[in-house]
């Protein structure tokens, strides 16, 4: 498809081969100039393009990768049914001002199946870690084969998979890469929905019922606010999922914002987050909040 260096609308490169692309960042480096990266699988929304923006704030050169990557789905048909829109993709990255979009083939990030294991103890063992086995394995392997080729200053990603933003800095700084792993906030559809790219698979009516996830969340924060215990905010939201009927709920936690541990009764001296994955249809949707509005939780 593209070769070398391919311009798209005068600014931005596209590289599909690792070793130009590492060449080609070599020299920014040697510039002394710095390198934010959004690693994404595609599908964009306001909520990636809101990640774009922060590491172009806080660098020289942005550069964002798309690659649906096939270790991390444990479902085969959630893999074929990824939504792909990379033309569309194209346009808004370059829109935004990113410099350098890596697209790579499976065999460029795969080359040979790979054997190397993670373990990342407690932060697995809950949430999504618990639902989808060899997830977080399959997001490492890639997340680290793209921090090696890149060699980011910077990486974002958003708050909406939290769990996956922290197993990512954990192994970040477990492996000395020189990146500093950045959260940022889930960007919402007016109606609460948190932006996925996941969205685009729901049906018109689906689409309309999708916000309850964001609602359950404001619910259930509400209700911990009102001095009701976390047992009894528990049985709420379920009795408000097996209500609504429509929504089929995977699991509803409330755990402790950094190690993601569950907690038995509110404290507001730890950060505590409200997470939710529930499936829509065919569609799984996950989402989350803080209980408490205060910044710099991370
Ligand atoms: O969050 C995602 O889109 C993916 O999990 C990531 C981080 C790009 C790895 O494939």
């Amino acid at each position: 498809m593209c070769s070398f260096g391919t311009q798209l609308k005068k600014t931005m490169l596209i590289f599909e081969n690792t070793a130009e692309l590492q060449k080609y960042l070599k020299s920014e480096r040697h510039q002394q100039r710095s390198i934010g990266f959004v690693p994404t699988m595609g599908a964009l929304h306001q909520g990636h393009l809101s990640l774009i923006e922060k590491a172009k704030e806080n660098n020289d050169i942005v550069v964002c990768s798309i690659f649906v990557n096939p270790t991390q789905f444990n479902n085969t048909q959630d893999l074929a049914k990824y939504p792909r829109t990379i033309s569309q993709d194209q346009e808004l990255l370059a829109k935004q001002g990113c410099d350098v979009l890596f697209l790579p083939e499976k065999k460029t990030m795969y080359p040979n199946p790979t054997t190397t294991t993670f373990s990342f103890g407690n932060l697995e063992n809950t949430m999504e870690g618990a639902h989808r086995a060899g997830h977080f394995n399959g997001v490492a392997l890639i997340v680290s084969k793209l921090f090696h080729l890149v060699q980011p200053n910077q990486a974002y990603f958003g708050q909406k998979d939290l769990q996956q933003y922290l197993i990512i800095r954990q192994f970040s700084q477990d492996l000395f890469f020189n990146t500093e792993v950045i959260c940022c906030p889930i960007v919402r559809e007016k109606d609460g929905l948190a932006m996925s790219s996941r969205n685009l698979r729901l049906t018109p009516s689906e689409r309309t019922i999708a916000p309850k996830i964001h609602e359950a969340l404001q619910l259930a924060k509400q209700s911990l606010l009102a001095g009701k215990s976390v047992h009894n905010t528990k049985n709420t939201i379920q009795n408000f999922f097996t209500d609504l009927k429509v929504l089929d709920l995977e699991y509803f936690e409330i755990v402790k914002s950094i190690t993601l541990e569950p907690i038995d009764y509110v404290d507001d001296s730890f950060q505590i987050s409200l997470c939710i994955a529930a499936f829509l249809g065919e569609v799984r949707l996950i989402d989350n909040v803080f209980l408490y509005n205060h910044k710099g939780v991370f």
